[in-house]
């Protein structure tokens, strides 16, 4: 029988190591580093995509413009940065978030839940990453309706592309993770992984807060093959100033 070894070093923290070393001797290029960050997987849009876009799209959903009531629900702090697997910042993309209210109705004119919805909520927003790939949104947890655990919708829409990716973000903890079909279906462990999140609670003011890191593709083609036919998917909302190719709609692939 093999003496255990004092310097056994098991092997995924040898390729960390020599990782680090490759840095420190400055031989590290992005590509080396790409194997350690998983690809954020694609989920269905679901059915909810909304039919309709709210006139308000701003990336704050608790407050509709011109309301002073805000939406029912716990406050909860999304942030992130949208990076290619080398870690490298993605700029000028297209970020979309559309999740259920508090009585877990989405805004689709079919997604009301028990006949009751919070007229309150945006339902929806958006936002356009920066050079940092940096983004953020305001809004509320997302209550739960049935047949699914409790998640939020996004969509991200890469410079130069033509389709929206789609994917949704879990909370960790929540007893219907394990039975939930859109979960399961990621087989990939850490792809899994990568898509649950710990939301923390602020002591104070009783708000939950959460980063996650979308990890994306930027090669040509890289998602051609999630072609999703089952759900109604919507064309991208027109691209605001400052977007590549302008304001105005944005054509796309024929679904
Ligand atoms: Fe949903």
């Amino acid at each position: 029988m093999r003496e255990p070894s004092l310097f056994y070093i098991p092997l995924s923290r040898r390729r960390l190591l020599q990782s680090l070393a490759l840095v420190s001797a400055g031989f590290l290029t992005r590509n080396a580093f790409a194997e350690m960050l998983a690809q954020t997987p694609h989920t269905t849009a679901g059915p909810f995509y909304p039919d309709h876009l709210p006139l308000d799209q701003d990336n704050d959903l608790i407050h509709i413009t011109n309301d002073i009531t805000p939406a029912v629900g716990t406050v909860t702090n999304l942030s992130g940065t949208l990076v290619d697997p080398s870690g490298a910042p993605v700029k000028n993309a297209l970020i979309e978030l559309w999740q259920a209210d508090n009585f877990g109705s989405y805004i689709h004119s079919r997604g009301a839940q028990g006949g009751q919805r919070d007229s309150h909520f945006q339902g929806y927003g958006k936002f356009e990453t920066g050079k940092t790939g940096e983004w953020v949104f305001r809004t509320i947890k997302p209550a739960l309706y049935t047949g699914r655990t409790r998640h939020f919708h996004f969509g991200i829409t890469l410079p130069g592309m033509q389709r929206r990716f789609t994917t949704q973000l879990f909370f960790a903890g929540e007893p219907a993770n394990t039975r939930d079909m859109v979960l399961r279906a990621i087989r990939d462990d850490a792809q899994r992984a990568s898509v649950i999140r710990e939301f923390k609670e602020d002591g104070d003011t009783k708000q939950l807060a959460a980063t996650w890191d979308i990890v994306m593709s930027l090669t040509p083609g890289a998602y051609d093959h999630d072609d999703d036919h089952d759900h109604f998917d919507g064309p991208p909302p027109p691209r605001g100033e400052g977007f590549p190719g302008g304001p105005g709609p944005v054509p796309r692939d024929p679904l």
